[in-house]
């Protein structure tokens, strides 16, 4: 007995040395820490099993029967963030580069699969060079199985994607079907054709860390949610985003206790609003002095900056938050910011987290750019993923709320349960300026000092649509309140919505405009 246990315990430490101690060295050397150093980190101490450590390839092409390593490549099991289950896995670079293949590709498999049946997340950790070029097709299909999975598991457990180091290739495609990718900052990079492929191609010269790297996917395509400076900065994130969601579609969120009773009152939401209506301020300031201390997660936070979107704790309750962003672009909506806000609203609503939307928006961005790549078809986005959520739904108007986008961001008529309005809300097709140019354009030409006229018309315009009681008076708005009673008023009003049921008529699924 005591043989064929030193037997069993020389297999599993040969499989905790992955690819061997010299290319865990080279790992460090670049900033990396291994597999199984990143599950450490990320899982309760002491609470991971692992699942498939003995798995090897079965393939004996171009000299890989000599290279077989425990546990091809992959770490796979489960364990626990904060008590609460997750399934993971962890690409090991140091074999074979991390490279998926048939045996590495069932080890992730499997977990998804059991992550489904038992209904909690699945968090990947990436570090591979792709395609184990040896084994030919299979990689390519055991790409495909989990692609198959990631798409199966969407909305029914959460997905989370790491990516910390090489992902190239159709590769990324199984970041970009899970819901969040967090990406390492000068380690990691996704790319579809590396700059190799570029150059040939395109004759454009590009670094892998310009075309793929954290900050060009933070930034400029949208395809990460967090750019993080170093693996434990990202770890930390996750593990900070595991706090607001709930382990699959079934369940809610985790709930701190919260007594209502303490004073709710915040007085500095009286000031934020700056007198000149055409002043931007920081709807992040409005944000952070809404939701309870310190709970401000915000997702996608260097893309799209005219909207803001994030998750938060009120009376200890998860939320999403959607909000345009006065302070860049005017909080215009265009492509990216419908975009992202519409991705953020299907997470939270897939997963029963209630959406609070703070509005001040002049509209949508104008021009050719906008219309020629699809502002009609990308801000329907927006509008379908608001149209179809089924979560408590409660927006606060705090200035401009005009023309279409009025419409979109959680109207009533679209769907929200409550609507406040502060005293500072303009709620109307267009500013003042605009529309008295247009309804009165005769009047302005035929008369003797136009520039009066104009300025008349507009006065007359804003006194009657630059406020909230129009909406108000037609119960578009609940209620119009005053800042400082913001707090409370969501808090009492999201507990008012806590048994909301909704549901969409019949269907197969519906056809967001893609
Ligand atoms: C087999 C691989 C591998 C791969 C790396 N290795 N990628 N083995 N298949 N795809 C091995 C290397 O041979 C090496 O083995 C070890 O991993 C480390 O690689 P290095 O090149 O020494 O490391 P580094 O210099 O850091 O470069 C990393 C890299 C590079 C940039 C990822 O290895 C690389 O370009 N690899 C090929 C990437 C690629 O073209 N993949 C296919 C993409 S297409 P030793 O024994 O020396 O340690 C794809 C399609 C997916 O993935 C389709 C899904 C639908």
């Amino acid at each position: 007995m005591q043989e064929k246990i030193r037997d069993l315990n020389e297999r599993r430490e040969e499989a905790k040395l992955g690819g061997g101690q010299l290319r865990i060295d080279a790992q460090h050397k670049k900033s990396k820490l291994t597999a199984r150093e990143r599950l450490h980190f990320l899982l309760d101490e002491g609470s991971f099993e692992e699942i498939g450590m003995l798995v090897t390839h079965r393939s004996s092409n171009f000299g890989l029967d000599k290279q077989k390593f425990l546990g091809d490549g992959v770490v796979t099991g489960y364990g626990t963030i904060n008590s609460r289950l997750v399934y993971v896995f962890s690409q090991d670079f140091t074999v074979l580069g991390g490279s998926l293949a048939e045996a590495h590709a069932e080890k992730i498999c499997k977990i998804m699969d059991m992550a489904v049946k038992n209904g909690a997340p699945v968090i990947g950790l990436n570090d591979s060079g792709g395609a184990r070029i040896q084994e030919g097709v299979v990689s390519l299909g055991g790409y495909a199985d989990i692609f198959y999975r990631n798409t199966r598991a969407s909305g029914v457990v959460p997905q989370i994607s790491a990516i910390m180091g090489p992902c190239a290739g159709g590769a990324v495609y199984s970041p970009a079907l899970t819901d969040f990718v967090f990406m390492v900052e000068n380690t990691s990079y996704m790319f579809v054709t590396g700059p190799n492929v570029v150059k040939t191609v395109t004759h454009e010269e590009v670094s892998a860390e310009d075309l793929g790297g954290a900050s060009a996917h933070s930034t400029k395509s949208g395809v990460t949610h967090f750019s993080c400076a170093n693996e434990i900065v990202a770890i930390n994130n996750i593990k900070q985003l595991m706090n607001y969601i709930p382990q699959n579609c079934e369940e809610e969120s985790p709930t701190e206790t919260y007594d209502i009773s303490s004073n709710e009152d915040r007085l500095k939401l009286n000031d934020i609003i700056p007198e000149n209506p055409n002043q931007p301020y920081d709807i992040r300031e409005v944000i952070e002095e809404t939701v309870d201390a310190d709970t401000f997660m915000e997702v996608h936070k260097d893309f799209a900056e005219n909207i803001v979107v994030g998750f938060a704790k009120i009376g200890g309750k998860s939320i999403g938050i959607v909000a345009n962003q006065p302070a860049v672009l005017a909080g215009v909506l265009d492509i990216q910011s419908s975009r992202k806000g519409g991705r953020f609203v299907r997470f939270c609503d897939s997963f029963n987290i209630p959406l609070l939307v703070f509005e001040d928006v002049p509209g949508f961005l104008p021009g050719t750019d906008q219309e020629w790549n699809g502002i009609i078809s990308n801000g329907a986005k927006l509008l379908y993923a608001f149209c179809e959520a089924t979560v408590p739904r409660i927006t606060v108007i705090t200035r401009k709320a005009y023309g279409g986008a009025y419409d979109v961001m959680n109207s009533k008529h679209i769907g929200a349960d409550m609507n406040f309005a502060w005293p500072t809300a303009e709620i109307a097709v267009m500013g003042a300026k605009g529309a008295a140019e247009i309804i009165f354009k005769n009047e302005i030409k035929s008369a003797e000092n136009p520039t009066e006229k104009l300025q008349e018309k507009e006065a007359e315009y804003a006194e009657l649509f630059a406020n909230p009681y129009n909406a108000a008076a037609r119960g578009y708005v609940d209620e119009v309140i005053e800042p400082k009673d913001t707090r409370t008023k969501l808090i009492k009003a999201f507990r008012m919505l806590s048994n909301k049921v909704d549901t969409l008529p019949k269907k197969k699924h519906g056809n967001i405009p893609l």
